[in-house]
């Protein structure tokens, strides 16, 4: 059995052909000296020889940070540890590493350890035994398809446990019994149906749980009874398809809600009940049909709320009053073909409205002093086909209208008010035969019109995109324009007749 353990200053030696590098570090970030681990067995020698050259006046006590990857350390260097009694982080990735078979030793000092990316299945009990004080274990991408209690003895410390992307298929109740410290779990990309009632009981310090794709089809209250402090919860792309009321119930302190991608058909009046501090809300891709008064009630703190592709067909009047911290509404991708004309009066800080890809028509719900603060509205591809008078006028802050994709046949000035901000309007692909020219005089900082693709266009400057002083030329080859001239337009007024730029 052979394991060496050669040191040299900054230098880099290929020395055999199963080689393990290392890079090893007397600070987080202050390199000492590459060194390099051979050995040709897959299980760690009894009489581990380690020698090397440190870079005057360090020593193996000085040295703290070891990393190592995309090489091939079958076993876990455990004796290593003992060479270097001071070392707090150890990082192999990529080595290959499939179990660890021995309790580690001299572990005592180490703050984080890093196994991500290996094929370890298993690991024996007591393993961590002598890691006392760990805060942090990355066992993401591995093969492990249980979370055996034996394997995480030991780790009281324990604040951060990653095990995305492993083959665990269920979390029983007591798996988690050891980690009381845990502040994080990640257990995104596993094969997870089945969470036992109970089974994050011991996790009162958790603030973070991932969940996301893996192939939950229920959660119920009773699983967060104790999660007090929780902050963020995924449970995105899993199989969901309701979830009971009052089930965040006791989850006072969560601000970010991931339901994203499940098969949500419905959501409970009562379903957000006690979320009084939650901020990010993500029900995008579901199947939710429709939106009661009431399933956002409470929700005064939420400051972005995505339902982005889902089956929503109405907005009523009351569903978003008590939003009024509300910056981002993304419900693009709908089938939204009314929205109460005081369904969004409430707000006092939103940005950006997103209601692409929807069936509207009517905007009188945009006639409200709420959309002061909006900086984008985004209404392209849906069934516009008139802009009233004064549809506009409240957007004194906008800079970007997404107008595009509708059926709009004219473009008037009473439609916008003073709009001192706006600086790109997209209105191609409509049907329209007018621009009405004076509306620009109100918009002084409007730098283009993406036009292309109307009936005013003609087929000649189709191409092109035309500048200030080409302007007149077009307005008269083109009379379809019914404006009489552009004159009072600023100079760096552009229009763009062919673009495909999203601004
Ligand atoms: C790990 O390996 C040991 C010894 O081979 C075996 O007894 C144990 O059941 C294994 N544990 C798991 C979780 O596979
Ligand atoms: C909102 O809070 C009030 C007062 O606590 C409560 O009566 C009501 O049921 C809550 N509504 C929802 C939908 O949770
Ligand atoms: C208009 O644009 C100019 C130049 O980009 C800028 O200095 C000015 O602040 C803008 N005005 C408004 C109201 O945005
Ligand atoms: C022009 O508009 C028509 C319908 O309005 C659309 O089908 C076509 O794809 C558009 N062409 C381009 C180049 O965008
Ligand atoms: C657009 O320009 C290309 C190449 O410059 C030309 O081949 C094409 O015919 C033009 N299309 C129109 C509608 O003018």
């Amino acid at each position: 059995m052979r394991f060496n353990f050669i040191i040299s200053t900054f230098c880099f030696l290929t020395i055999v052909k199963i080689a393990q590098s290392a890079t090893c570090y007397y600070t987080i970030d202050l390199i000492g000296y590459s060194c390099r681990l051979m050995a040709n067995t897959d299980a760690e020698p009894i009489n581990l020889v380690i020698t090397g050259n440190h870079v005057f006046p360090k020593d193996d006590q000085d040295v703290v940070n070891i990393r190592s990857s995309d090489s091939k350390i079958e076993f876990f260097p455990s004796s290593m540890l003992g060479k270097f009694p001071n070392l707090k982080y150890l990082t192999l990735n990529k080595v290959s590493m499939t179990r660890i078979n021995t309790q580690l030793l001299y572990c005592q000092n180490l703050q984080k350890i890093n196994l991500f990316i290996n094929g370890i299945y298993n690991i024996s009990s007591g393993a961590f035994e002598s890691c006392i004080n760990l805060l942090e274990l990355d066992l993401g991408r591995n093969s492990l398809n249980s979370i055996e209690t034996e394997s995480f003895k030991g780790l009281d410390k324990l604040e951060l446990l990653f095990l995305d992307s492993n083959d665990i298929r269920e979390i029983r109740v007591g798996d988690l019994n050891g980690f009381r410290n845990l502040r994080r779990l990640q257990l995104s990309g596993n094969k997870i149906s089945n969470i036992n009632s109970g089974a994050f009981d011991s996790l009162s310090e958790l603030e973070h749980l991932y969940l996301g794709e893996n192939e939950i089809t229920s959660i119920d209250s009773s699983l967060f009874s104790s999660l007090r402090n929780l902050i963020t919860f995924s449970v995105a792309s899993n199989q969901l398809t309701k979830i009971e009321a009052l089930t965040f119930e006791n989850l006072l302190k969560l601000e970010n809600l991931y339901l994203t991608d499940n098969k949500l058909t419905s959501l409970h009046d009562n379903t957000f009940t006690g979320l009084d501090n939650l901020a990010v809300l993500q029900i995008v891709a579901n199947d939710i049909d429709s939106l009661s008064s009431f399933v956002f009630e409470n929700l005064t703190r939420l400051v972005n709320l995505e339902l982005t592709n889902n089956k929503i067909t109405r907005l009523e009047s009351e569903t978003f009053w008590n939003l009024v911290n509300l910056f981002r509404l993304e419900i693009n991708s709908n089938l939204i073909d009314f929205i109460h004309p005081e369904a969004f009066s409430t707000f006092t800080r939103l940005d950006g409205l997103w209601l692409e890809d929807n069936k509207l028509q009517n905007l009188e719900f945009l006639k409200t002093d709420a959309m002061k603060t909006v900086t984008s509205l985004v209404l392209e591809d849906n069934l516009i086909n008139d802009l009233p008078m004064d549809t506009f006028n409240s957007f004194v802050r906008a800079r970007t209208f997404h107008l595009d994709f509708n059926q709009i046949k004219e473009v008037r000035s009473s439609a916008f008010g003073a709009l001192p901000y706006l600086t790109y309007l997209h209105v191609e692909n409509n049907q329209i035969e007018v621009i009405e020219n004076k509306f620009i005089e109100n918009i002084p900082n409007l730098s283009i019109i993406f036009a292309s693709n109307n009936t005013c266009i003609n087929e000649i400057l189709r191409n092109i995109t035309y500048e200030m002083d080409l302007l007149e030329d077009c307005l008269s080859s083109a009379p379809v324009f019914t404006a009489q001239s552009f004159i009072t337009i600023t100079s760096s007024f552009v229009i763009s007749l062919w673009s495909f730029m999203k601004l």
